[in-house]
């Protein structure tokens, strides 16, 4: 058997990252590890997710009002497992939780990060084999080394996070993520377990031909949104229109999709819901980052993402992302809407 020895694995590419910065400690990297190993265990599950009884719900609500399947308990045990364990995260907050979860010891007491989980999202999918994800926030904690942290230190505007990713359950395992450097993807290799550098320096191409949303909740949209999807309909020669319209509900693989390929997705206010269905910390905020890195855009549609000053950990809020040109388009026609 001849070794790649082209290929690299996300810990040696973490570790390589390091070395740039003498100063580093390395708990971002640990972090990340502790994130890839819980992502393979987690893959494992979601496998054989057809297989084996753990399908189906588990029989309870989340704190959004919404059910709760077995993977969801079982990804958010898993994320919360080892991050617990490892050296870096003072504590988590997720979507599955109703609180914080402080990890009140000594060495947690002392990590420097606290990390917003949406451990399996788009869980509604599951029973159906379409693909699923964890999405990732880390953030920088406030409270002072040697205390436990608090919910202040995780009610951080976007653009304070050190780094957000998300794993993509799907054809092939994914793992993207960025920091101020970069964005980048390792597909994991089930031949070694090890996610390797696939998709380096990630870019969100400035325009695009695809756009997503619920078509469903049409008539519940503000005006301005409506004339913004009938034009993604219409021939247009100026943006290359008639756009192609792809929705899977799971926006994990609706926006790496439209990341790669260049594309805009919305998820905007509806009827009795005027802040959306999306959460600002686990599942806006960190694809908010991500795109902005590759050269995209978020926003709810007034604000910059990033820049929400969050009140709570579960709030929520319109979120529209994308390619840069097709943002600026839609901008122009919630504005005249
Ligand atoms: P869930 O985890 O409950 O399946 O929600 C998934 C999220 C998100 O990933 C997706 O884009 C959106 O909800 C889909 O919502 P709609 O079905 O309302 O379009």
């Amino acid at each position: 058997m001849t070794i790649n020895r082209k290929i690299q694995t996300l810990d040696e590419f973490t570790i390589q990252q390091l070395r740039n910065f003498p100063n580093a400690t390395g708990e971002l990297s640990g972090l990340l590890r502790d994130i890839g190993l819980a992502a393979k265990r987690v893959n494992v599950e979601v496998n054989k997710a057809g297989l084996v009884d753990i399908l189906g719900d588990a029989g309870s609500m989340n704190v959004q009002g919404e059910e709760v399947k077995k993977l969801d308990v079982y990804a958010n045990d898993q994320f919360a497992g080892v991050l617990r364990h490892g050296i870096s995260c003072a504590g988590i907050a997720s979507e599955e939780l109703d609180d914080i979860l402080v990890f009140d010891d000594e060495i947690s007491n002392n990590s420097k990060y606290v990390c917003l989980l949406d451990p399996l999202d788009g869980s509604s999918n599951i029973d159906v084999n379409v693909a699923i994800g964890t999405i990732f926030s880390v953030l920088p904690r406030l409270s002072p080394k040697g205390s436990p942290v608090n919910t202040a230190d995780f009610l951080q505007q976007g653009i304070k996070q050190i780094a957000a990713g998300y794993v993509i359950y799907g054809s092939s395992t994914l793992l993207v993520y960025a920091t101020r450097r970069g964005v980048n993807g390792f597909t994991l290799d089930p031949s070694i377990g090890e996610f390797t550098l696939s998709h380096p320096n990630m870019q969100c191409p400035p325009a695009g031909k695809i756009y997503s949303v619920n078509h469903g909740n049409y008539f519940q949209y503000q005006t301005g949104i409506q004339q913004y999807i009938t034009a993604c309909q219409e021939k247009n020669a100026a943006t290359g229109g008639p756009y192609t319209q792809r929705y899977i509900g799971s926006m994990v693989s609706d926006i790496h999709r439209n990341l790669i390929k260049g594309g805009i997705f919305m998820y905007p206010a509806i009827a009795g819901r005027p802040e959306g269905k999306l959460r600002l910390l686990y599942e806006c905020n960190p694809f908010a980052f991500i795109l902005e890195i590759a050269g995209g855009k978020a926003t709810n549609g007034r604000q910059r993402t990033l820049e929400i000053q969050p009140t709570s950990v579960h709030d929520r809020t319109p979120f529209f992302i994308g390619s840069t040109e097709m943002m600026e388009e839609l901008d122009k026609y919630i504005s005249a809407g």
